[in-house]
């Protein structure tokens, strides 16, 4: 057992053993195919071997989808097969090309290839955020869901409203630009992604400076109140910044897959017309050695 076992080490290294031992088979079959045959390509016996071998592959690693969803099943756990689901899936891109007898032209087989590699491209950079997921999230304390976000945010704007009555008309207004500050307004995923750190995090330096310029504005009688106001509102900054910083790792483990199932999709479509057209053209002869 691992220390900090992830679905990369999962079962001693398990999957990864595997993918070792077979991607050294599988280059030395290459050999001797590449050695013997002199034009491996797709259609002859050998290189519909592992055409079938990558078929056989390919529908393993969409079962993940299946897997994914069925809970009241022993046949394996979930970590070991997404961590067999990664390394046979990043074999997928050797097995393919030497079925093709790595010659590819401008066609829909290729196609089916060139789909299935941004496929496991994007599984790459999906395992990436899998992995430091959890690593990073700690970095910004306990994960906050958004009814807890909520909550809290209503006692901040709750106090700061008990604050603001009997109050000047300058101090209502102040209280009101307070609550308004920087809330996340139904920012769309890709937005929080992208906009790393600047316009959606609200810079507490920027609100502090405000509040200096203001606090000579306020009356005498108001100040102690006024000052309880900026120490909420900075609070709330806070709170604000951090549940934008957690919400924008968990769009970033969600938007990958967005890519990721619906090409793994596509991929199937262009695999299918890809097999079907082959059988049409050349007969199921051509699994016969
Ligand atoms: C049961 C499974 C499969 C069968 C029977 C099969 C059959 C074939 C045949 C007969 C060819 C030669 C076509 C030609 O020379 O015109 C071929 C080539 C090819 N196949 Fe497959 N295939 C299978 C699986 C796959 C898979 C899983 C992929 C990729 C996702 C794939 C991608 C390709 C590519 C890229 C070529 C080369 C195209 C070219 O030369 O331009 N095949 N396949
Ligand atoms: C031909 C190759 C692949 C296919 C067809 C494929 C297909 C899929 C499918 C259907 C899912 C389920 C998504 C869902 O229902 O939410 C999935 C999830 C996933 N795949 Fe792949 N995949 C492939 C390769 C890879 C590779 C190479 C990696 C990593 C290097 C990878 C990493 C992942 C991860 C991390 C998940 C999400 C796990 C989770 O949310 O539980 N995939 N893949």
């Amino acid at each position: 057992m691992y220390e900090d076992e992830n679905v990369l080490n999962y079962n001693n290294r398990f999957w990864f053993k595997i993918f070792i031992i077979s991607l050294v088979l599988l280059i030395i079959s290459y050999i001797f195919y590449a050695y013997y045959q002199r034009n491996p390509n797709g259609a002859n016996f050998v290189g519909l071997l592992y055409g079938v071998l990558g078929l056989l592959a390919i529908l393993l690693l969409m079962y993940y989808g299946i897997r994914k969803r069925t809970y009241n099943t022993t046949f394996g756990t979930l970590k070991g097969w997404l961590s067999f689901h990664i390394y046979i899936g990043v074999l997928t891109l050797v097995i393919v090309p030497m079925h093709a007898g790595f010659k590819f032209g401008i066609n829909v087989h290729t196609l089916s290839f060139l789909l299935m590699a941004i496929v496991v491209l994007s599984g790459l950079f999906g395992t990436y955020f899998y992995i430091n997921f959890p690593v990073k999230f700690t970095k910004y304390g306990k994960e906050l869901l958004y009814d807890e976000f909520d909550d809290e945010i209503n006692k901040f704007i709750n106090q700061m409203y008990i604050l603001s009555k009997k109050k000047s008309k300058f101090f209502v207004q102040k209280c009101e630009e307070a609550i308004s500050y920087g809330v996340p307004k139904g920012q769309k995923a890709w937005q929080i992604i992208f906009n790393i750190g600047s316009k959606n995090a609200t810079s507490e330096s920027d609100y502090l400076t405000q509040i200096n310029k203001d606090l000579h504005k306020i009356q005498e009688s108001e100040r102690d109140d006024y000052q309880r106001l900026a120490v909420l509102s900075l609070q709330k900054i806070e709170l604000q910044n951090r549940f934008l910083a957690q919400m924008r790792i968990k769009n970033i483990l969600e938007v990958w897959l967005y890519i990721h199932l619906p090409v793994s999709f596509a991929m199937l479509v262009a695999l299918t017309i890809h097999i079907v057209s082959v059988i049409y053209y050349n007969g199921f002869s051509m699994f016969i050695p």
